[in-house]
């Protein structure tokens, strides 16, 4: 019998001061259906998902990691091991790069675990890819919660650009502004 092994990459687990970023598995459906299904925390990403959708998304965040080699975790908050959303990266054709991304439960905003877990992804792309010149960061421009936390890690807005049918602004940080925006971050991705 002829097999075929179709994941292409290897998912890492990252550890931060207060958060795990791991693959995403299938028991976290449940968690994602309850955390997407609030309309305040999917008023600036496309509106409510049913559990079909978010299950499908689920499946294209396991096949952005298998296409490209890169893709979003589930994130766990290590003190209460409680699933808090998803972050990491995402790229897609036509993408304008390689985007880090960041969804957080509402009952978990403003404690600044965005901006960790945001760290923690760009700090892993940028060793596993020294090709990788920049990161960017695809925001509606009304999304004021995820442009200041583009801004806090040092990134600035690029350009506006059409993608999946509205206009976003694309939020940018080259390789080397990282070396130093970071610097300004303690190892969990707050201020220092
Ligand atoms: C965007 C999001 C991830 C931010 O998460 P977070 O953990 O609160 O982010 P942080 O604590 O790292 O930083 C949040 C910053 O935004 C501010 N902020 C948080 N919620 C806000 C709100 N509702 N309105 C305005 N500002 C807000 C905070 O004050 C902080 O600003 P500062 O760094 O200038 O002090 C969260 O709001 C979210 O999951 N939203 C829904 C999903 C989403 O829109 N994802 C982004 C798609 S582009």
């Amino acid at each position: 019998m002829i097999t075929t092994k179709v994941t292409g990459s290897t998912i890492p687990t990252l550890t931060t001061d207060r958060l795990l970023l791991r693959p995403l598995a299938n028991g976290d459906v449940p968690g994602f259906v309850e955390i997407w299904s609030d309309p305040e925390f999917t008023r600036h990403i496309g509106g409510w998902h049913d559990p079909d959708g978010v299950w499908h998304a689920m499946a294209a965040n396991i096949g952005c990691w298998a296409l490209t080699g890169v893709g979003p975790w589930a994130v766990v908050e290590r003190p209460t091991g409680d699933l808090v959303g998803r972050a990491g990266l995402w790229t897609e054709p036509g993408w304008p790069g390689i985007e880090v991304v960041w969804f957080l439960r509402r009952d978990r905003w403003g404690r600044g675990y965005a901006r960790e877990a945001a760290a923690a992804a760009i700090d892993w792309v940028l060793a596993e890819r020294p090709d990788l010149t920049e990161i960017v960061s695809v925001i509606l421009p009304a999304n004021i919660a995820s442009v200041r936390v583009a801004r806090r890690l040092g990134m600035t807005r690029t350009r506006l650009q059409a993608l999946h049918g509205a206009e976003h602004a694309v939020y940018a940080i080259s390789r080397a502004d990282w070396s130093v925006a970071r610097t300004r971050l303690s190892p969990r991705g707050t201020d220092r």
